[in-house]
């Protein structure tokens, strides 16, 4: 069972925001401290380094996106793929300058790389100026683990914690002032065999229904259009509470809160999937019609090899269901392309399983073993070169799918709320409730707000309107 703990409970026992901002207002290089955070992977860690930013603001920090400037560098990592470590340690290497320029400044680095214990060995041994590392479970502690690196003149390093508890109330600066992210748990239970996400990040632990609902009502109140549910696996939401409560349960709640806005949720787990979650998506006024459901493989021997206990069959039960249910419904996934040991007759179940499925998009990943999973001593005969070959084929037999998608659409009118624009083309560019990304001409004052476009044109995987 997780226990829930308060922000403010746990940090007034020693006032470490405090103490660092007084020490931050004599060591900055500038009028105000400022802080250069770069964040790398999912939107958890998204989530993760807007709660940093939070405890930073309190700290009197301002933000700068150029490294060179700051006083406190941060890079927020992932570990799901070699790709994203490999990145971190080349940027790392490459702050080195910036230290010797200007001995004051803290490098620091956090996030899941940091709960692998090949990595922070490299990292004390190779990079001695990187002076603050800490793990994803020691978030909350961050003006403590501060505070101690920038007045102890040590190299601060906090990992390995295996923490249960659930901190409430530590203070967000969200980036985005319209669209957000809103974590309800922490975790993974899983244990797919390639994924090492339950290594970096614990077991699963979920927020109280209240406090999920509570923060999902500020948000909206204070303007917050499209507000995304994170966690790794939404759907065994509230399993470890005292007070069960299904995933479904706390969707239907969250709709009641009166308003103008959409709610999206990720990452689903085809296995605790429900019907009953479906159900609540099909009734509800404000759940977008956007269902982000990996399926890793369309082969049962590999899915079963991966733990993902469930087989095609029963992904294609509930994936029908739901598009039998939900209107205008856009289904996206991950597929993992060579899983160690994966036959090209295996991988060909997966290309007919998009054929079948007709996704809206797909996020595709050529497998990379991680250090520590079951997965990575499994024998893997097929070289890179292979799996590159099959990973093309698989994106070209998903181009039509998705240009087919789009094209359905043309002649119709969509919700959507606008998000930005695209220079180049003078065009707003906006996101329906299925998350497909729509262009047209219009004013930029309508940034933030929800219009109605009649689509006139799909190019590929983007469409083109005009306001109606
Ligand atoms: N190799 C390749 N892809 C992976 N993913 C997770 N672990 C790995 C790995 N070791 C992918 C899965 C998951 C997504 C977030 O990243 O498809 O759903
Ligand atoms: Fe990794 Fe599987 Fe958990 Fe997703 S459900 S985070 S893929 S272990």
């Amino acid at each position: 069972m997780a226990n829930n703990i308060t922000y403010k409970e746990f940090s007034d026992e020693k006032n470490y925001t405090a103490l660092a901002s007084e020490v931050m207002s004599v060591r900055a290089r500038g009028e105000v401290p400022l802080a250069c955070i770069r964040t790398y992977g999912c939107q958890q860690n998204v989530a993760d380094s807007e709660k940093i930013k939070g405890m930073l603001s309190d700290m009197g920090f301002g933000f700068t996106e150029n490294a060179e400037d700051a006083d406190f560098i941060l890079f927020n990592t992932c570990a799901v793929r070699e790709h994203a470590e490999d990145r971190v340690f080349g940027n790392v290497g490459a702050l080195k300058n910036i230290k010797r320029k200007y001995p004051s400044v803290l490098i620091g680095l956090c996030g899941c790389m940091m709960e692998q214990k090949h990595v922070t060995e490299r990292l004390y041994k190779s990079f001695p100026f990187v002076g603050l590392v800490f793990g994803t479970h020691s978030l909350h502690k961050f003006p403590e683990l501060f505070y101690n690196s920038i007045t102890s003149g040590k190299r601060i390093y906090e990992t390995g914690v295996d923490d249960k508890t659930v901190y409430e109330g530590i203070p967000t600066r969200r980036d985005g002032t319209f669209k957000g992210w809103l974590p309800i748990m922490y975790g993974c239970n899983n244990f797919c065999t390639y994924c090492i996400v339950p290594h970096t990040r614990g077991r699963e632990r979920s927020r109280k229904l209240e406090d999920v609902v509570s923060e999902a009502k500020e948000m909206i109140e204070a303007g917050y259009k499209d507000i995304t549910l994170l966690g790794q696996n939404v759907n065994s939401y509230g399993k470890n509470l005292e007070e069960k409560v299904t995933f479904a349960q706390l969707l239907s709640e969250i709709d009641k809160i009166e308003g103008d806005y959409w709610i999206r949720f990720m990452t689903s787990h085809p296995k605790d999937c429900s019907k009953e979650l479906i159900d609540v998506i099909a009734r509800s006024k404000h759940v977008s019609s956007h269902l982000h459901l990996p399926f890793q493989s369309g082969n049962d021997r590999v899915l079963k090899a991966m733990n993902r206990s469930y087989n095609r069959e029963k992904y294609l039960d509930i994936v029908n269901y739901a598009k039998e249910k939900i209107p205008d419904l856009s289904l996206t996934t991950d597929i993992i392309v060579g899983f160690p040991g994966e036959t090209y007759e295996e991988f060909l179940d997966t290309v007919s399983l998009i054929k079948e499925v007709e996704f809206a998009s797909l996020f595709t990943f050529i497998y990379s073993p991680r250090e520590g999973t079951p997965a990575a001593k499994m024998p893997d005969p097929y070289t890179h070169e292979e799996k590159t070959k099959w990973f093309a084929e698989l994106l070209k037999a998903q181009e039509p799918i998705s240009a087919k998608h789009c094209a359905k659409m043309v002649g119709k009118i969509y919700r959507v709320l606008v998000d930005g624009k695209n220079d180049k083309e003078d065009l707003l560019t906006a996101r329906t409730s299925g998350n497909i990304i729509v262009e047209f001409p219009g004013d930029e004052s309508l940034i933030g707000q929800f219009a109605n476009v009649k689509i006139t044109e799909s190019k590929n995987w983007i469409l083109r309107g005009e306001l109606v």
